[in-house]
């Protein structure tokens, strides 16, 4: 096994700059930086990280637990992750939970096991015993899109809120008054806190709420398709769609088109996350959309800085929406 001697004889430079390019703790010039992974590849060095993490306590890894890695909205988020903590010097391992408490459990027991420095989670409901438990323990923890109730910890959120009375505003703006609500899951505050803004927006104006009009959906595409299929049997049918992530609202655009209506023409859609895909469905869809880079970033940042100082008070950033308006929506009054 070559030593960290021997890759710095031959990159030229000292052990001691061999070891922050391994641990990314230091600049080093970029040709440095080069002759020192050349060197490593030619050696077939492995730094030796189990003995680094017990001797500076330390793995510069993060744990990300995420709820639905098959949803573009987590991928991007995952990635955004991925690329704010490499650039700080932390490599990144990832666990999806399906939605489920259990497996979220294990993946917490896997992730404290693999001795990371900290963790980046997004729950699956409105509560997590397993995390409860870790903040308790002290292990540095960023809780990111959905609030946990009862738990005084890092949290990085958009305003969903927000979020849904822009939306709704939006589209009686346009004119619509018959605006139906397509919601995520009733226990996962983005959603709860989108409807409530949807409620408000045609409260404001002193419309009435029909509750027909709100319909649950779980995120996924099928229950956009079937919802919106079901209320287009309303009579009479919705002008104009609010839901509540793009994912369903994709879903609904093939609802539309099976019963022969044209989007924007016949009915309008507003979505929200505004996903890559969302630009490139036809028609590319109005959405609101939530910044997943920064989201990422505000998320690196509150654990590294709770990593270097885990006696920092709790603190919560509410990251601004954005309404996207592109050809899913028109006016009709
Ligand atoms: O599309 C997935 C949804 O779940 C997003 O709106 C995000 O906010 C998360 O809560």
């Amino acid at each position: 096994m070559p030593t960290i001697r021997e890759v710095a004889s031959r990159a030229g430079v000292s052990p001691t700059t061999v070891s922050h390019v391994i641990n990314n703790t230091r600049f080093v010039s970029a040709d440095a930086r080069q002759r020192v992974l050349d060197a490593m590849a030619e050696l077939n060095y492995r730094p030796n990280v189990l003995a680094r993490s017990l001797r500076r306590g330390e793995t510069r890894t993060l744990g990300l637990i995420l709820p639905d890695s098959a949803n573009p909205f987590f991928a991007e988020i995952a990635r955004a992750i991925e690329d704010s903590a490499f650039r700080n010097g932390y490599n990144v391992i990832l666990g999806n939970s399906e939605n489920e408490l259990t497996k979220e459990q294990v993946y917490v027991d896997v992730l404290v096991n693999k001795q990371v420095d900290g963790l980046i989670f997004v729950a699956t409901g409105d509560h997590s015993p397993s995390l409860e438990q870790l903040v308790r323990d002290g292990l540095p923890v960023v809780v990111v899109d959905r609030r946990l109730t009862g738990l005084d910890v890092d949290t990085v959120l958009t305003d969903n809120l927000q979020g849904g009375l822009t939306a709704t505003r939006y589209l009686l703006d346009l004119g619509h008054r018959r605006i139906a609500c397509i919601t995520g899951p009733s226990n996962l505050t983005p959603s709860a806190e989108r409807v409530i803004g949807y409620r408000q927006a045609l409260q404001e104006r002193s419309l009435p709420v029909d509750e027909s009009l709100i319909r649950k959906g779980d995120f996924h595409p099928h229950s956009g398709y079937l919802t919106v299929s079901q209320l287009l049997h309303s009579a009479p049918r919705p002008t104009a769609f609010f839901i509540c992530n793009d994912m369903m609202a994709i879903g609904a655009l093939r609802a539309l088109a099976e019963a022969g209506l044209q989007v924007p023409q016949d009915c309008s859609l507003v979505g929200y996350d505004d996903i890559e895909l969302a630009s490139y469905v036809t028609p590319p869809l109005t959405t609101i959309r939530q910044d997943k880079n920064a989201m990422a970033d505000a998320a690196v940042q509150l654990l590294l800085e709770r990593i270097a100082d885990p006696g920092l008070p709790a603190r919560t950033r509410i990251l601004p929406i954005r309404l996207v308006e592109r050809q899913s929506t028109r006016r009709i009054a």
